[in-house]
């Protein structure tokens, strides 16, 4: 590309930058399918350990391939000793996602195929970081909170581990497939930015972990993953479903950007906030904590009045998380324990069919200029 035919896209937006099998994402008509089967379907009946293995297989397995998966990601579920020894000696205020990027480079450290790029090793990681990863979330907050990390249950799915994992105590088969199904609605979404950002690092042939450490890095940010503890921390400052219209009023006037509104490529809605929304009515009506959800709807009742913005994904998400007594630091790291799905099953998808990723900028800076010695500069 010379500099004549240079056309900039600003944040690169509709720019189709790879071919891809996993996630077809329809923005006009607001509907979101991960290897051909609608999002909604999944979300109803699938596991998470079905949707992972769809992802990284291509189609959904059978009895006998589930129960292969199910096992390899129970087995896998163990951190190294030296891993909860780094948290302890982090400070307690640690920020949890950068705790979590911390334990992705470490668990990489000890990865028995850290730097082996082929299909089979990347399979391998996958199971392994995906069950790693929700240990680690688990681990680093009971450290933090002055406790012992709980022992994983053999005997108990993903979703339902995670939240003994974090809590001590066994969810309700509501709550574990409430949170299962969430982890699905995360688990793959195209390039978003932090899958994008896994992408750009393996296409120089680095490795997986050193991907998904750079994608956690980018999933962190408010105007992605992070937007849900915003959101939740935006419920928290409104306080009461009665203040509602006052803090809309005083948020449009000052034209604050509404974290858990809005999407880069749906328009007209976001097929998982509606999903998210049902699964948040029923969460926050089981835990008596109703109020978040009539906030929630009211809030987006009147932003999609004055601006026309829909919810996205993270906006029901936060009543939904905060209802099933998830810390609401933590929102983001549950973001990625589904999202590692995803990030792996394209770290795959970019190794097995890979070019570099590498974009141009465009020059907007002084013309050519004559250098000029230190003792002659004014
Ligand atoms: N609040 C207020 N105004 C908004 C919002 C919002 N949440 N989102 C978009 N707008 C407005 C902008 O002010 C802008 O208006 P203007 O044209 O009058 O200046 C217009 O809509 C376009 O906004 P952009 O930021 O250019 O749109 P973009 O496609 O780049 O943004 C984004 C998408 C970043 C998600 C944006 O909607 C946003 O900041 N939302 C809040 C953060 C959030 O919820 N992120 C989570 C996304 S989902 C996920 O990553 C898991």
């Amino acid at each position: 590309m010379d500099r004549e035919s240079s056309q900039l896209i600003r944040g690169l937006e509709g720019v189709v930058a790879a071919p891809t099998q996993l996630c077809d994402l329809d923005g006009t008509h607001g509907r979101l399918a991960y290897r051909g089967y609608d999002i909604t379907d999944l979300a109803r009946h699938a596991s998470f350990e079905e949707v992972a293995h769809l992802l990284w297989h291509g189609d959904l397995p059978t009895g006998g391939e589930l129960d292969r998966t199910t096992v390899a990601l129970i087995a896998a579920r163990d951190i190294p000793r030296e891993l909860v020894e780094t948290f302890r000696l982090t400070p307690k205020d640690t920020d949890p996602m950068r705790a979590l990027q911390t334990a992705v480079a470490i668990l990489g450290m000890r990865d028995p195929d850290a730097t082996d790029n082929s299909h089979a090793a990347n399979l391998r990681k996958a199971v392994r970081l995906t069950s790693q990863i929700a240990t680690a979330i688990c681990a680093h907050h009971r450290v933090r909170s002055g406790q012992s990390p709980i022992p994983a249950a053999p005997d108990l799915g993903h979703a339902a581990n995670f939240l003994y994992m974090l809590t001590g105590r066994r969810p309700s088969t509501v709550t574990a497939k409430a949170f299962d199904a969430s982890l699905t609605l995360y688990a793959e979404h195209e390039l978003n930015a932090s899958t994008f950002t896994t992408r750009v690092i393996v296409s120089t042939q680095s490795d997986m972990h050193s991907a998904v450490a750079g994608g956690v890095g980018a999933l962190k940010g408010p105007l992605h993953g992070g937007a849900g503890e915003a959101v939740m921390r935006t419920l928290m400052e409104i306080g009461e479903v009665a203040h509602v219209d006052a803090f809309a009023e005083r948020a449009l006037a000052e034209k604050r950007r509404l974290m858990g509104f809005g999407h880069r490529v749906y328009k007209a809605g976001d097929p998982r906030a509606a999903i998210l929304r049902g699964m948040a009515e029923e969460a926050c009506r089981q835990s008596g904590q109703f109020k978040w959800y009539e906030m929630a709807v009211k809030l987006h009742a009147r932003i999609n009045a004055a601006k026309g913005l829909i919810p996205n994904v993270d906006f029901y998400s936060a009543p939904l998380f905060y209802s099933l007594g998830i810390p609401v630091d933590l929102f983001t790291p549950v973001i990625a324990a589904g999202r590692i799905a995803g990030w792996t099953a394209n770290i795959l998808e970019q190794h097995d069919d890979n070019r570099l990723i590498r974009p141009r900028g465009e020059y907007v800076g002084p013309k050519r200029r004559a250098f000029v010695s230190v003792d002659k500069r004014a």
